[in-house]
């Protein structure tokens, strides 16, 4: 008999906890985070080659969502992670954009025709395109760093993570144009390192090692343009040790990405994209706030090395920018290039709202690579950092000037909530919580009949049996 009463006992203690769990989901206030892996269509690298497409319509969760983070990596075909001493991720950037439907040139001809170029820099939406890029907040007037996410060989360590209640809304159904689909943009550049003369050059897109004199697009190289992205585009070639690329070195690359996404509903809160950059054009002019034309990003500049050459030197960059729009900053990083010793934020009194320091690697190992910047850290303000439309902001890169640098970057990305979520005890959380206890309270006690009921039943059940001369258990 105490058999079947343990027996019983523990029947009872497995349904009443089946029936508890899904409550306990019920109750609690945490959206499901979604998570899914892709890969990137593939790149063929060669010692000292550049990849730099763009890819178009990459695998990309879809519908009404809220993108809480993007991370990503270069891999080889048995999925290993590369390291950046073999192949250094220059940068990586995803763009959502709407395709008109049924269009019949291929996408990657009507991106040329219609992309990139030509499109009205003050509009989102051309409605003779027959692409429409969908840009972040800004504020970047051109076509270049209107991206979502976007990193370079800091990837494996810097957190891309929203925290709640935020999210980047996507894909709203509401604001899709009529006749268009709304797709993903994908773009690497790789430089492949393998063998080649000079590493740190070729990854500072030196011209001399690329042999290039005229850019991507026929135009020549300006005098005195020592090296970076004009130098280093799609299937352009880094100097390699002689008889290094000779014999089977060619591989098949992919970028490896994870996105993490919530369903969209009014529990969560929009934050934007913002992207400041260093070398951008915008000067405050007296009597004017409008900012309209005058953010061109250079994207890239040049650290010259120090002439003292003493160890320690820095060479600072400082920028003022006026902020056009009202929010709260929900979370800040910094993107530098090796030598970067450190990015910031800050109000115009001086006051700090976020600092984003570089990691370097020690080791060899992917993701601990000596000498090149594999982490950048990011900022999750306690208290969201309210700024007002109008208000300026500064930032500050630092490079390291001990020896000269070409091709860096000062960039920083910020995540804008236009509304702080309710307070906790705000009135009509209070009208919620007892009927909540009262609706667990119900769930409990029904489960307890239940489970009684069924005790019940199993305690008769086993005693017939048993009458019966029938074991149908054994312990
Ligand atoms: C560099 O480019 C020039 C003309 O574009 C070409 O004649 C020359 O052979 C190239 N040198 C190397 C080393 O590839
Ligand atoms: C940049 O360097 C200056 C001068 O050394 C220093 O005062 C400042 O704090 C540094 N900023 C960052 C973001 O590291």
């Amino acid at each position: 008999m105490a058999r079947y009463l343990r027996r019983s006992l523990i029947l009872f203690l497995v349904l009443v906890s089946l029936t508890i769990s899904p409550s306990q989901g019920f109750l609690g206030t945490e959206k499901k985070i979604k998570s899914a892996v892709f890969y990137s269509p593939k790149l063929v690298m060669n010692p000292g080659s550049v990849a730099n497409p763009y890819l178009l319509d990459i695998d990309f969760p879809r519908g009404h969502i809220g993108l809480k983070a993007f991370d990503a990596e270069v891999v080889d075909d048995a999925g290993n992670p590369v390291p950046l001493h073999e192949t250094y991720l220059h940068h990586w950037i995803i763009e959502p954009y709407y395709v008109r439907k049924g269009s019949k040139l291929p996408q990657r001809e009507m991106f040329r025709n219609h992309g990139f170029s030509r499109q009205d820099p003050e509009s989102n939406l051309d409605s003779k395109s027959d692409i429409i890029l969908v840009k972040n907040g800004g504020l970047c007037r051109s076509v270049v760093l209107r991206h979502y996410f976007g990193l370079g060989s800091e990837t494996r360590k810097t957190s891309t993570y929203l925290p709640d209640p935020y999210a980047i809304e996507i894909g709203n159904p509401e604001e899709t144009p009529d006749g268009y689909e709304f797709k993903w943009l994908l773009n690497i550049h790789a430089i492949d390192t393998r063998g080649v003369e000079d590493k740190k050059g070729c990854i500072e897109c030196l011209c001399h090692l690329y042999n290039v004199t005229i850019d991507e697009y026929g135009r020549a190289i300006r005098p005195g343009y020592k090296g970076g992205l004009y130098c280093c585009y799609d299937k352009t070639q880094c100097r390699v040790k002689s008889g290094f690329d000779n014999g089977e070195k060619t591989r098949t690359l992919y970028l490896k990405y994870t996105v993490r996404w919530v369903d969209w509903d009014n529990s969560v809160l929009p934050a934007k994209v913002y992207i400041f950059d260093v070398t951008d054009s915008w000067e405050r002019s007296e009597g004017s706030i409008e900012n309209s034309q005058e953010h061109i990003c250079h994207v890239e500049y040049e650290v010259k090395p120090c002439k003292t050459n003493g160890d320690g030197c820095i060479d600072v960059r400082k920028k003022s920018l006026m902020m056009p729009f009202d929010g709260y900053i929900v979370y800040g990083v910094a993107h530098q290039h090796a030598g970067g010793i450190g990015g910031a934020l800050y109000r115009e009194n001086g006051e700090g709202i976020c600092t984003s320091m570089p990691k370097y690697g020690n080791g060899d190992e992917p993701g601990n690579e000596a000498g090149y910047i594999v982490g950048m850290s990011s900022c999750y303000p306690a208290d969201p950092v309210k700024v007002s439309y109008g208000e300026t902001l500064k930032l500050e890169f630092n490079y390291s000037n001990d020896v000269g640098h070409t091709g860096v970057m000062g960039l920083f990305y910020i995540l804008v909530a236009q509304q702080l979520p309710e307070p906790e005890n705000s009135l009509p959380k209070l009208f919620e919580a007892p009927a909540r206890s009262l609706i667990f309270l119900a769930i409990f006690a029904a489960t307890v009949v239940v489970a009684v009921v069924v005790l019940i039943a199993v305690v008769i059940y086993r005693r017939q049996n048993r009458e019966d001369g029938y074991q149908s258990l054994s312990t």
